[in-house]
Order: structure tokens, then sequence, then C-alpha cells
């Protein structure tokens, strides 16, 4: 497996860390994505294809400290993600005509997927300035114009725009599924917020007092390659928050 994609399924336990872009102009980002990742369609959503990092790339092989910008979690097509993705598709009444936002979208499949499914406007939020890039590339590959994209941490911001908030493999840092918590009660309650994670199992989510205000809506076998890079996992999931329900 490669040392880079080893190192952040191992910061998937641990603190994000952000190290300083060497080059940040989009249109340098968006060339450096072009070089260096390729279409990949071998995941849950093979309707959508996306650039993203795999064996047959340059840095899957080199280590960490050789990658120029910060953790490229938008090169990976999550277990959690993908599991969204595939119930978007499979499921488009639950993003029709609705106001979408994919919070931490990474490489943006999610997005993508709800708006194939009929989504009447989607926003991909993510901090990671190279995700916005390859989200842009991301939606040019699969014939869309770019859809908007945000990049400022919104955790705690009021959330009265959205019919439905998805968050693919969000609850990996303990912090941070505890300000996502409070702050995803806080738009159920207000606004009566749709909310769906998707989850394929991980120690922090299980552990995650919100799992006592889930129910799990699907259920996904993960592709072989998808399991080979997460350690043995075998399913995804989608669960829908509903506190008060435990
Ligand atoms: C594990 S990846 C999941 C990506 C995508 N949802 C998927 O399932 O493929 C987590 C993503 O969340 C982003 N992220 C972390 N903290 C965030 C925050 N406070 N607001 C928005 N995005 C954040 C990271 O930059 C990263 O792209």
């Amino acid at each position: 497996m490669l040392p880079l994609l080893r190192s952040l399924l191992r910061a998937h336990g641990g603190r994000v860390l952000y190290s300083a872009a060497r080059h940040s102009s989009a249109t340098y980002l968006q060339s450096f994505i072009l070089h260096n990742t390729e279409v990949v369609t071998d995941h849950l959503t093979p309707e959508i294809r996306l650039l993203l990092l795999t064996p047959r790339c340059k840095y899957w092989h080199l280590r960490p400290e050789h990658w120029p910008y910060g953790d490229p979690y938008w090169a990976i097509y999550w277990p959690g993600g993908q599991a969204l993705g595939r119930y978007f598709l499979d499921n488009p009444d639950v993003v029709r005509c609705r106001r979408i936002m994919d919070l931490g979208s990474g490489c943006g499949a999610v997005s993508i997927a709800a708006k194939m499914g009929g989504a009447s406007y989607v926003v991909a939020n993510d901090i990671d300035p190279v995700a916005a890039a390859a989200f842009a590339l991301n939606c040019q590959l699969n014939g869309m114009d770019d859809l908007p994209f945000d990049p400022e941490n919104i955790i705690g911001d009021d959330a009265g725009l959205w019919d439905v908030i998805a968050l693919g493999d969000m609850f990996y840092d303990e912090q941070l599924a505890d300000s996502l918590h409070r702050w995803l009660r806080r738009c159920m309650e207000q606004h009566g917020t749709t909310v769906l994670i998707g989850d394929p199992g991980r120690g922090h989510f299980l552990g995650h007092p919100i799992q006592k205000q889930l129910q799990k809506v699907a259920e996904y076998s993960l592709p072989e390659s998808t399991k080979q890079e997460n350690y043995g996992l075998t399913t995804s999931a989608v669960w829908r928050y509903q506190p008060g329900c435990s």
C-alpha cells in the first residue's frame, strides 16, 4: 500500500494537518492533480468518474514527506462517501428538488451523485483548497458545470438553507465528531434538516454518543480495491440522524 495512504489512514484517528501549499493557484493545482492522479470507476458509484490516486500514480509509492500539499483526503473516495453516493443514485427521492450540503466533500463524488439524483442545489464544502481544485475537475469529468464550492469551516454556522446535510467519512476525529454532533442536532432542531452520514463502521464513529440516535438506512458491500485500501473493512452504511429517537 502506498506510504502516503498508509500514513493518511493512520492519521484518520488523529489530528488533520495541512501543510502550506507550495503552489496554490487553481490552475497550478488542477495541472498537478491531472498529472498525478488517474480516472477511476472501480468504486460503489461507477457511473461517476473520479480523478484519484491509484497504485499506478507516482505518489502512491513515495513517502508522505514528498507530497507537496496537506493530506490528500480528496485523492481517495472514502467508503463512507461511496455508500452515500450509491444511496443518492439508488434513492433519488432523497435528493430530488432538494438543497444539499456535502460537508467535507473531498473528491466531491457525493455532491456529484446528489446532482445526478436531481438535487436542485448542491454545495460541496471542504477546508482543503486542493479539494476545491479536485472537485472542479471531477465535475467537468462528469459533464457538469462546476457546482458551487464553499471553502469555509461552516460547522457551527446557521444551516437554515439546507434540506439535507450529507457527511461521508467525517467521524474520524473525536473533537470533530463532537462539534459535528452539536451542530447537526441544532440544524435538525431549528430547521428540520435531514442529516445523512456515510461510514464504514470506524471506531470513532461506532464509539460516539451520536450512535444512539442513528438509524441505518442502507448498507453496501465494498468493492475489492476499497476493501484492500481500508484494512479489512468489508461494508459501508448510510445512517440517518434522528435525535430524540434513541
Ligand atoms: C475522510 S475525507 C472524506 C471525503 C469525502 N466525504 C468522502 O467520503 O470521500 C474528510 C474530508 O473532510 C475535510 N474536512 C475536515 N475538516 C473539515 C471541516 N471542518 N469542514 C469541512 N471539511 C473538512 C477534509 O479536508 C477531507 O477532505
